[in-house]
């Protein structure tokens, strides 16, 4: 079993914390020990058998027009209360908490940024999907290019990839796969999760590796759950917000520098946002669970502010 090793650069500048949160970060993703292990690795071993390009096509396909409910963010949020992570390590309790103790660590530590204090609550709200009966495999977790070879930090790498049928593929299942050298983040197809994956056109190369596919006529870029779903309703948020609900579960990435050979500049250069996110996503985890009740019409300002209204999700 592979260990996930935590060098953890990003802790540099910790924002201060309240004692009971500021737990030993080494305790953080610990992915070989802890009471909630054998859950968290059933879910990544069934998400690496069936995550591969065809299925992540077909998820594209089944939720890109946003038919699947319509609501407001708060209203999204409060499903989150039904939901515990069957990914997370770190915690055992719903969902909707978690996006208020992030989003309240980078009001902290930014409090000019009330953009970013948004990124906080939204980040994780693509998990509804798990409510909409998709397994929770295909909706948490941290996610990975599929198309191509799975690299050396990606959770339990060794250890369930091996039914994977791609990787038995002559093309996918080498490191650049389906993809040009650092043809963008924004061309990869990620595993379909919450955060949602890129497109489709140019910078992915044909089953022949001859051609890229978006210059054969191939389809539009597809939906990416919830990068799309923000897109499609219109949030008035800067191109960082976007990027970083985009990848934020993208560790072998952000926080263990793989696959450099995918990236481009743009993808440096949002690099320490994403990083910065990163901080209060994973270290604002804690049991002592926030005033929901009291921090509520703050947020609430932030959401009239930003994304109103009633969203096709
Ligand atoms: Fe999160």
């Amino acid at each position: 079993m592979k260990v996930a090793a935590d060098p953890d650069p990003s802790l540099v500048s910790q924002p201060d914390m309240e004692p009971e949160a500021a737990k030993d970060k080494d305790s953080f993703r610990n992915y070989t020990s802890g009471p909630l292990l054998d859950r968290v690795f059933a879910t990544y071993k069934l998400m690496h058998t069936w995550q591969t390009v065809d299925f992540v096509r077909r998820k594209h396909a089944q939720f890109g027009g946003f038919s699947y409910k319509r609501m407001t963010v708060m209203e999204a949020v409060d499903m989150l209360d039904g939901l515990v992570d069957e990914s997370d390590p770190d915690v055992d309790f719903p969902n909707s908490f978690h996006a208020f103790q992030t989003a309240e660590g980078i009001r902290k530590a930014h409090p000019d940024k009330d953009w970013f204090h948004l990124v906080g609550l939204l980040h994780d709200l693509g998990k509804v999907l798990a409510l909409a009966g998709e397994p929770q495999w295909a909706v948490v977790g941290d996610t990975f290019p599929v198309g191509c070879r799975p690299q050396a930090s990606v959770v339990f790498r060794d250890c369930t990839f091996q039914d994977n049928p791609d990787l038995q593929d002559p093309l996918y299942s080498t490191e650049l796969g389906m993809y040009q050298p650092h043809c963008g983040l924004e061309n990869v197809l990620m595993s379909w999760g919450h955060d949602g994956e890129a497109g489709w056109g140019r910078g992915r190369r044909g089953p022949s590796g001859a051609a890229p596919l978006g210059a054969r006529g191939d389809p539009p870029s597809p939906t990416e759950y919830m990068y799309r779903m923000m897109k499609f309703n219109k949030f008035a948020l800067p191109p960082e917000a976007f990027y970083i609900i985009r990848f934020h579960s993208f560790y072998p990435w952000h926080k263990f520098g793989d696959y450099q050979q995918l990236c481009n500049e743009q993808d440096l250069a949002m690099l320490p946002w994403v990083q910065e996110f990163n901080k209060f996503d994973l270290y604002t985890k804690s049991s002592s669970l926030p005033d929901v009740a009291a921090l509520r019409p703050y947020y609430q300002g932030l959401v009239d502010k930003y994304c109103p209204g009633i969203l096709c999700w």
